[in-house]
């Protein structure tokens, strides 16, 4: 099968390259002897492929391997007990293989592909989503009538918590840094959209009233966290999902405090994948607000297996806008 893969810790420009690989058998690492094989369609990329192109993320595999989270296709293989069979579409996170024409998935991180979405959609769903699902209700406890601040809206986790938020039933304020960001934090949902360079902190408050939100969502980390907590209402959490700006943000915690306030950290992969109930509940919820229009992955960019570098390039460009995928076949 063609794959590309990860050949050496020297960047987007330099690590990828085209391979031609054995197709994996139907076992996968969190599930030993069990796998769902599928033919790929669509490969999400995200930003931990970036920090894999220079050995910068926690998930280390010896060089050269697969990199590529996410995948979406038709089922080739499925073992007993698997909520999809041979032939079904699917969206399913296989954590590593993704950027193959065959990848393995284990059973619980593989869901119907819900009708309506097509495969690159499909390859944008669950990384994204089940880890804004994660952040804002499993982690920053969102509920519906509250308020919630996305940094970074318009990228890929961005976008899903934009969309997760309205699934239920808060109302969202989305932080980007240019107009086609902020056109696209609309098309996702934001109510407001406000501009990372600008007051977006005392507008966040106007828009509340004088209050503050409830909630924020943070992908991007740096400089913005103080202003992050300064923005919450009394008792409002401040989810920490991730560091895009490359700093990692201290806190002065009498900031927490003098409001009430929280930190939450909020990691998905660490917590969900070997806890199969928390993937079957979070793709059921999913799948509930797929159906009333409420979860949707917009697919910004699109790219063929072998440009996969241009795709990371891009990442690191901080021009992506909504999802980057992968496509094959
Ligand atoms: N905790 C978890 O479980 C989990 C799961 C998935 C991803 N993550 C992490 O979440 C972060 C965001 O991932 P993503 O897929 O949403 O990335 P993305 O699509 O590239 O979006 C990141 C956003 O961060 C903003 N940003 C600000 N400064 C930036 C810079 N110097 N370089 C790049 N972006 C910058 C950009 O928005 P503006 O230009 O509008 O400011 C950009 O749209 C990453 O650190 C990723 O590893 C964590």
């Amino acid at each position: 099968m063609r794959a590309v893969q990860i050949v050496n810790l020297e960047g987007p420009e330099r690590a990828l390259a085209l391979a031609e690989l054995p197709e994996p058998a139907a076992s996968h690492m969190l599930t030993p002897g069990s796998g769902v094989v599928v033919d790929v369609r669509a490969a999400g990329v995200s930003f931990p492929e970036l920090l894999q192109s220079r050995g910068a993320y926690q998930l280390k595999p010896p060089l050269p391997f697969v990199p590529g989270s996410e995948v979406a296709g038709i089922v080739r293989s499925a073992p007993e007990g698997a909520a999809v069979r041979a032939g079904d579409r699917v969206a399913a996170f296989c954590v590593l293989g993704g950027f193959a024409e065959v990848a393995v998935a284990p059973v619980h991180l593989a869901f119907p592909l819900a009708e309506g979405l097509d495969f690159a959609q499909g390859a944008a769903l669950i990384l994204n989503h089940h880890t804004a699902y994660f952040a804002l209700k499993l982690r920053g406890r969102l509920a519906a009538g509250e308020t919630v601040l996305v940094h970074g809206a318009a990228g890929g986790v961005g976008v899903a918590a934009l969309q997760v938020a309205k699934g239920l039933g808060a109302r969202t304020i989305g932080v980007v840094s240019t107009d086609a960001k902020e056109r696209l934090a609309r098309e996702a949902g934001a109510d407001e959209v406000l501009r990372a360079d600008g007051p977006w902190k005392d507008r966040a408050k106007e828009l509340t009233g004088g209050a503050g939100v409830d909630v924020v969502l943070d992908p991007v980390g740096g400089d913005r966290f103080t202003d992050s907590l300064r923005a919450l209402a009394e008792g409002g959490r401040a989810v920490v999902v991730g560091f895009a700006a490359g700093a990692i943000p201290e806190v002065k915690v009498n900031r927490l405090l003098l409001n009430n306030v929280e930190v939450i950290g909020a990691g998905w992969g660490g917590y969900a994948l070997g806890r199969p109930g928390v993937c079957r509940d979070t793709g059921a919820a999913l799948d509930g607000m797929i159906a009333v229009g409420a979860v949707r992955p917009l697919v910004g960019a699109r790219f063929p297996l072998e440009r996969a570098a241009e795709a990371l390039q891009l990442i690191d460009g901080r021009g992506a806008t909504g999802k980057v995928v992968l496509e094959l076949g």
